[in-house]
């Protein structure tokens, strides 16, 4: 049912960002404010037994649901971000992506060790961002409490990747 509802509303662009590439535009998603509060419904229902202490979510479009889920939570909220944009002091690590690299960043303070963090994104392709923001968070004394997408590119076998790390993966909508 969410999951017909997701698929139909995201929009395919073929050779985006670069060609040979079908992006998964998710922002008619965004659009639609019933449709946004049933994904947030659907997360909540399906982590209702999983502890969470806080939600970390991966910039840019892992802070979309990232937030408002750890809203309905009622747990913290902590952004992975990009290099740079963090103002505090911060741990880094770098990491290959789908297409190109990066580096994504912690304040230092994001969360007290031993805390157990849901890592959100918007979307699974080969599991590098989020492997990346969880080798961060375990080398800061976090625990992997699993991870949350609302689109998975499971011919891209990001599951099989991150299944070592935490085997609570929660993909709304699976390709
Ligand atoms: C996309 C997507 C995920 C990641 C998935 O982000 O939003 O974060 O790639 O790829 P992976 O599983 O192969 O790591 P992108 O880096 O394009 O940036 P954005 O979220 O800022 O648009
Ligand atoms: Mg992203």
């Amino acid at each position: 049912m969410i999951e017909q509802q997701i698929k139909s509303a995201i929009r395919d662009i073929p050779d985006f960002p670069k060609p040979g590439i079908v992006f998964k535009d998710i922002t008619p998603i965004l659009k639609d404010p019933i449709l946004c509060d049933k994904i947030l419904d659907a997360f909540t229902e399906r982590l209702k037994d999983t502890k969470i202490d806080v939600v970390a979510g991966v910039e840019s479009r892992g802070f979309l649901f990232g937030l408002s889920l750890a809203c309905r939570l009622g747990v913290p909220f902590i952004p992975v971000r990009k290099a740079g944009k963090l103002p505090f002091t911060i741990k880094q690590k770098a990491y290959k992506l789908e297409y190109g690299t990066a580096t994504i960043e912690l304040h230092t303070d994001a969360f007290e060790p031993g805390q157990h963090i849901l890592i959100h994104d918007d979307l699974l392709a080969t599991g590098g961002t989020v492997t990346a923001a969880s080798e961060l968070i375990k080398e800061m004394g976090g625990v992997v409490a699993g991870f949350s997408f609302v689109v998975g590119l499971g011919f891209l076998n990001g599951r099989e990747r991150i299944q070592p790390i935490s085997d609570k993966i929660l993909v709304l909508a699976d390709y």
